[in-house]
C-alpha cells in the first residue's frame, strides 16, 4: 500500500451527540427526537414521564469523559473526529430567538480539547435529531418554518466556532427519511409520499442555506453533504434487473443530485408523476438549491442487490435499507453484508457523478467483543473489516479519486442507532456497559486500537493486501 495516501489525508472516526454525550437534559439541553426513541431510529416515538431512563440518557458518558477519550484518539494519531452538534443544546425547543449560552459553551470545550492535539473536527448539524419542540409545535420538516429555525441555528454555530471547525457537514444520511421519517424529519411513521417528500424538500433548502451561510461566515471552511451510501448491485444481468437497479440507486442519489449539482434532477419529474407525488417548489427555492456543497460525504457499511422479481426474494434490513442478499458476500452478526470492493465501486460511482471531492465519514464493523481474563479484546474480525476497506480505499486515489479523509463509525463503543443497543460495538476503544445499562463506563484499548495507531502513523503503509 506504499504512498497511495495522500500526506493530508485526514484518518479518524466518527460519533454522533446522542450516541455518545448522555446528559440528555443537563445545561439546559432541550429534549430531542432522539431522546424519545429509546429503542432506537426504527423504534416507537415514546413520550418521557417523570423516572422514565433509557440508555441514550448516559450513553458512554462523553459530555463528562471526552478529555480522556480525545486523548486516546490523539493516542491512535487521529487527525480529525467526526461528531454533531445536538441542536436541542443550542435552541432547546427549537424556536428560540437566542442561543442557550451552556450548550454553545460545551462545544467550545469540546473542540478545545481537540485543538490541544491538533485534531480537527468535522462537525455534522443534524445527526439523527432536531429538538422535538419542533416537531410538536410545526410537524418538524413538514413546515417551512423549520428551515429558518434551521438556519438560525447554522448560522449561531458557524459564527461561534468558525475559528476552530473548517469541515462541516449538513444532515447525515439525508437520504434515510424515506425510512425512518421520524428520525429524518421529524414526521410519524405513517406519514404519505407527498408529505415526506415535501419534508425532505424543506430540508433540501434548508441544507443549501447552511452551505450558503458557512461560505459567507467561515473563513476557508468547507461544508458538505452526508449521503447513507447504499448501493446497489444488479441481482442478474437481466436488463430489467439493471433497469430496477438504476432506479433503487436514483432513490438515495437524488439527494446527493440536487445538493452537489443545485437542481432536481430529470427522472425526479417523472418519478413524482406517476407516484402521484406533490411537492411545493418556489422560484426562491430553486435559487436557494444553486448553493451547492464543497464536497460529498457517506457512510458505507454494505451493498445489496436489486431486482425486478422482488417478490421471489427475501430481503435482509442494513442499516436503514432492505436490501435483496448478494450470493457472493458473507455477512456480519446483524447480517449486513461485508463488501471491501463494493467500497471502490461507491467511491468510483460518486467521483465520476460529482467530480467533487469525497470523504468517507462512516464504516466500520458492528460486532460482540469478548474481554478475555487478561482483560484484552483481540478483535480480529473488525482488524479485516477495516484493513480490507481501506486497502480498497487504496486502489480508488490510485483509481484517480479524490479521496479527503476516511473517520471510522464508533472509534470508542457507543449506542447503536437502529436498537440502540451496547452489545453492538464499532470500537477501537472499549466501554464498559451493557445494553441494560450496567457497567462502569471504563475504557480499555482493544488490539485493534494498537492496529489503527500503525495505519495512520504509516499513513496507510501497514495495510495488508490481503486482510
Ligand atoms: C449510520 C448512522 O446509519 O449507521 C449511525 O449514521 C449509526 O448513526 C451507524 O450508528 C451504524 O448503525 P447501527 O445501527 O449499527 O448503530
Amino acid at each position: 500500500m506504499n504512498g497511495k495516501f495522500p500526506h493530508d489525508f485526514l484518518w479518524g472516526g466518527a460519533v454522533a451527540a446522542n450516541q455518545v454525550e448522555g446528559a440528555y437534559l443537563t445545561d439546559g439541553k432541550g429534549l430531542s427526537t432522539s431522546d424519545l426513541q429509546p429503542q432506537g431510529i426504527f423504534g416507537a416515538i415514546t413520550p418521557r414521564h417523570e423516572g422514565d431512563s433509557g440508555i441514550k440518557d448516559l450513553a458512554i458518558d462523553f459530555y463528562h469523559r471526552y478529555p480522556q477519550d480525545i486523548a486516546l484518539f490523539a493516542e491512535m494519531g487521529f487527525k480529525c473526529l467526526r461528531t454533531s452538534i445536538a441542536w436541542a443544546r443550542i435552541f432547546p425547543q427549537g424556536d428560540e430567538e437566542t442561543p442557550n449560552e451552556a450548550g454553545l459553551a460545551f462545544y467550545d470545550r469540546l473542540f478545545d480539547e481537540m485543538a490541544k492535539y491538533g485534531i480537527q473536527p468535522l462537525i455534522t448539524l443534524s445527526h439523527y435529531e432536531m429538538p422535538y419542540g419542533l416537531t410538536q409545535k410545526y410537524g418538524g420538516w413538514g413546515s417551512r418554518a423549520t428551515i429558518g429555525f434551521f438556519e438560525r441555528y447554522a448560522r449561531t454555530v458557524f459564527e461561534r466556532y468558525k475559528h476552530k471547525v473548517k469541515h462541516w457537514l449538513t444532515f447525515n444520511e439525508i437520504n434515510m427519511s424515506l425510512h425512518a421519517p421520524f428520525t429524518g424529519v421529524g414526521l410519524p411513521a405513517d406519514s404519505d409520499k407527498s408529505a415526506i417528500y415535501q419534508a425532505i424538500h424543506h430540508q433540501l433548502v434548508a441544507s443549501a442555506r447552511a452551505v450558503k451561510a458557512c461560505h459567507e461566515i467561515v473563513p476557508q471552511g468547507k461544508i458538505g453533504n452526508m449521503l447513507l451510501g447504499g448501493i446497489l448491485y444488479p441481482l442478474s444481468c437481466k436488463p430489467e434487473d439493471l433497469l430496477e437497479t438504476q432506479r433503487q440507486n436514483r432513490d438515495w442519489l437524488f439527494f446527493g443530485d440536487v445538493q452537489a449539482r443545485g437542481y432536481y434532477p430529470a427522472y425526479m419529474q417523472r418519478f413524482f408523476r406517476e407516484n402521484g407525488i406533490q411537492v411545493a417548489i418556489t422560484e426562491e427555492d430553486r435559487q436557494t438549491l444553486r448553493e451547492t456543497i464543497d464536497f460529498i460525504s457517506f457512510s458505507y457499511y454494505m451493498s445489496g442487490c436489486a431486482t425486478a422479481d422482488p417478490e421471489q426474494y427475501e430481503t435482509a434490513r442494513g442499516n436503514i435499507l432492505d436490501m435483496v442478499p448478494n450470493p457472493h458476500l458473507a455477512s456480519s452478526e446483524w447480517g449486513w453484508q461485508i463488501d471491501p470492493v463494493g467500497l471502490r465501486y461507491l467511491l468510483n460511482v460518486l467521483y465520476d457523478r460529482y467530480q467533487k471531492p469525497l470523504f468517507i465519514v462512516e464504516n466500520g464493523l458492528g460486532a460482540k467483543d469478548r474481554v478475555e481474563a487478561d482483560g484484552s479484546i483481540n478483535d480480529d474480525y473488525r482488524i479485516n473489516y477495516l484493513n480490507d476497506h481501506l486497502v480498497q480505499v487504496a486502489e480508488a486515489i490510485d483509481d484517480g479519486v479524490e479521496v479527503m479523509g476516511y473517520t471510522s463509525w464508533g472509534p470508542i463503543d457507543l449506542v447503536s442507532a437502529s436498537k440502540a443497543e451496547m452489545s453492538k460495538r464499532y470500537g477501537f476503544i472499549y466501554v464498559d456497559r451493557d445494553d441494560a445499562g450496567n457497567g462502569s463506563l471504563e475504557r480499555r484499548r482493544k488490539k485493534s486500537f494498537y492496529w489503527y495507531r500503525d495505519v495512520i502513523h504509516s499513513n496507510g503503509n501497514s495495510l495488508k493486501q490481503k486482510g
